[in-house]
């Protein structure tokens, strides 16, 4: 916000120049560093110095091809069960990033035996990959849905939602969030609940349009031919389960390499089965079941599957918010770039 002029242009005294010298209320603009200097003396600052950084000939994504393996990151989180106090945290989250893209948020979250995550609900839209453990549910709108590993469930905008769990053994997902996006539209916010769970009954997980099991999705990618097969979740109708997070799978055969390619939007991969290695950009990024890595937008990315064992994937990116945008362009393996409505 900058100060407001109390005089009219036309009026104005043009005061000090960067060299100093002061001109009346005649004075004139005689070089470009006096328009500069008198102009920002109104908070109104010249482009043409500045107009790669605003036109860049590049997407310039602030974030970086990066890797959250498993094996390095779980003994934390699970230690954190012990450490952190349900009632000191009202979710036990370890944020991968903590933006894990410039416009997706990325985190794994933990809930113990007969621990209850309370009932809030908020703006940002929110899915979840279930990762590992038994017992566990989340409770989205007075629907109780049971966690299984591999099922992707949604917490639609404004969703009253809690987390629990029952039996033995930690319950763990990863938590895809359109969070980034309130640095710039800035509308998050959260209401909690007056008790610590939202009214429930158990939802029939097979019907629930917010419930994606993963056997049913794996079976899709199994039932089509090719060695590197792509599914998005969509709603009944078609549509992206979201306007700004689209969670996807992909299988892929063992000794397969995907199509090299490079779009504007960015994406975040979790391994639910099987080894491999992504080229992104120039960095080389090895991974197998439960590694999480990113790819900024315009990083070209490449995946190659193991030898050992078909490769499966669960992937989200924010293609919805990019096209609704206008701003979807990609680049394809020959190096042509298509821009698609
Ligand atoms: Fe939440």
């Amino acid at each position: 916000m900058g100060p407001f002029p109390t005089m009219s242009a036309s009026t104005m005294n043009i005061g000090t120049t960067a060299n100093g010298s002061t001109k009346g209320s005649n004075g004139s603009v005689e070089t470009v560093r006096d328009v500069i200097c008198g102009a920002s003396k109104y908070n109104a600052i010249p482009l043409w110095p500045q107009m790669v950084k605003y036109n860049p000939p590049q997407p310039n994504p602030k974030c970086v091809p990066d890797i959250w393996r498993y094996d390095e990151v779980r003994p934390y989180l699970v230690r954190a069960g012990d450490l952190v106090k349900e009632k000191d945290a009202e979710r036990r989250v370890l944020m991968l990033g903590p933006y894990t893209t410039d416009t997706l948020y990325a985190g794994l979250q933990l809930v113990m035996p007969n621990e209850i995550a309370p009932a809030h609900r908020h703006t940002a839209f929110a899915v979840r990959f279930v990762i590992e453990g038994r017992g566990g549910f989340t409770a989205v709108h007075g629907q109780r849905i049971q966690m299984n590993a591999g099922d992707v469930i949604l917490t639609p905008t404004w969703n009253w939602h809690d987390h629990g769990k029952d039996g033995s053994g930690p319950m763990i997902w990863l938590d895809a969030l359109d969070l980034p996006l309130f640095q710039f539209f800035p509308v998050h916010f959260v209401e909690h609940f007056k008790e610590k769970r939202y009214p429930a009954v158990d939802a029939d997980t097979s019907q629930s349009p917010i419930v994606f099991p993963w056997a049913k999705m794996r079976r899709e990618l199994d039932n089509v031919n090719g060695d590197w097969v792509t599914r998005e979740y969509r709603k009944a109708d078609g549509s992206y389960v979201s306007k700004t997070i689209n969670p996807s799978a992909e299988r892929i055969a063992p000794q397969t390499f995907t199509a090299s390619r490079r779009e504007t939007t960015s994406c975040v991969y979790h391994v639910i089965a099987g080894a491999g290695e992504s080229k992104i950009g120039e960095r080389v990024l090895n991974w197998k079941k439960g590694d999480t890595f990113c790819i900024p937008s315009w990083y070209k990315y490449q995946h190659t599957a193991g030898h050992q064992e078909t490769v499966y994937l669960y992937r989200f990116d924010d293609k919805p918010m990019i096209e609704a945008l206008g701003f979807y362009v990609y680049e394809d393996s020959d190096g042509i770039i298509h821009r698609e409505a």
